[in-house]
């Protein structure tokens, strides 16, 4: 009888925790080094809102579930000087706001530097996104939405920039379908600032996209790191992560 009770003590107990992993809400990170995370903690505060947490979880370099700390990119986006990014600052703000969402994974695959045709289907970057999304459902939870954070390189040119919207269009349809989720929903950060001749048109391109459950967050006024210019301070990037989490919420997808 005692053997029968705790045997199904412990089967609940396995039962729970598998659903708990089941229940994982998972974003994939992607995009350019803001996304990926270029800010640096020079004078050792570390804001609150870069805290770990044990309910704030990455998909390591090693395709395994850990506890999320920055860099978020260590190993992923490789030969860049990854620091500080918009990912946990948007988990923390979620957890913050909606203290039912369980458990959040954090899914790195942002690679500094890139065009948006890096991104295009059958490249390396495109395959390893489809492939580190795939497996981190498989590893437990369920897909909720892909933060795009990307666009500083096509405004360099006035070509890419005309393309840019098409090419958008065309990756995150390429993307759903590759990994089985035809309606995911896309957060498309509107690039700002920016030194490309063609930031405007980047801006139109982003923000005339025309497909369901894609939504844009405007990167305006989000602070960048004085001495650079082009990426986001700490301060820069926890206001991303907020906009992210509140337009995520707000959504309601
Ligand atoms: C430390 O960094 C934070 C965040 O970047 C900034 O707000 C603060 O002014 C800095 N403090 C000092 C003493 O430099
Ligand atoms: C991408 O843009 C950045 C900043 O504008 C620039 O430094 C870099 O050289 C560009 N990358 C390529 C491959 O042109
Ligand atoms: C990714 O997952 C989808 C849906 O399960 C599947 O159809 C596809 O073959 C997978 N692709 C890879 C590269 O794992
Ligand atoms: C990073 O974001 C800032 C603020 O929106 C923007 O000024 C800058 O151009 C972005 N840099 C890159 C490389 O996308």
């Amino acid at each position: 009888m005692g053997e029968n009770l705790s045997f199904l003590a412990i089967s609940f107990l396995l039962l729970s925790l598998l659903s708990a992993n089941e229940d994982k809400s998972i974003f994939i990170l992607a995009g350019q080094s803001n996304m990926s995370g270029r800010a640096r903690d020079y004078n050792n505060t570390k804001p609150p809102e870069f805290h770990p947490n044990p309910q704030i979880l990455m998909f390591d370099a090693n395709q395994r579930w850990v506890t999320a700390k920055d860099p978020l990119h260590l190993g992923i986006d490789v030969g860049r000087p990854v620091g500080f990014g918009p990912g946990i600052p948007f988990a923390n703000a979620l957890l913050e706001w909606d203290p039912c969402i369980g458990t959040i994974g954090l899914v790195p695959c942002a690679h500094g530097e890139t065009f948006l045709s890096d991104w295009s289907k059958g490249t390396p970057h495109y395959n390893q996104l489809v492939i580190r999304s795939n497996a981190s459902s498989e590893a437990g939870g369920r897909i909720r939405a892909m933060l795009w954070y990307q666009g500083e390189n096509d405004s360099l040119t006035l070509q890419n920039a005309q393309l840019y919207r098409g090419r958008l269009e065309k990756f995150i349809t390429d993307f759903r379908a590759d990994i089985g989720m035809p309606d995911l929903p896309v957060f498309v950060v509107v690039l700002a600032s920016g030194l490309g001749k063609y930031k405007d048109k980047i801006r139109e391109a982003q923000m005339g996209i025309k497909l369901r459950n894609v939504i844009t967050v405007d990167g305006k006024g989000a602070e960048v790191k004085p001495l650079d210019v082009v990426h986001l301070s700490l301060a820069g990037a926890i206001d991303i992560g907020k906009r992210l989490a509140s337009a995520f919420l707000y959504a309601n997808l």
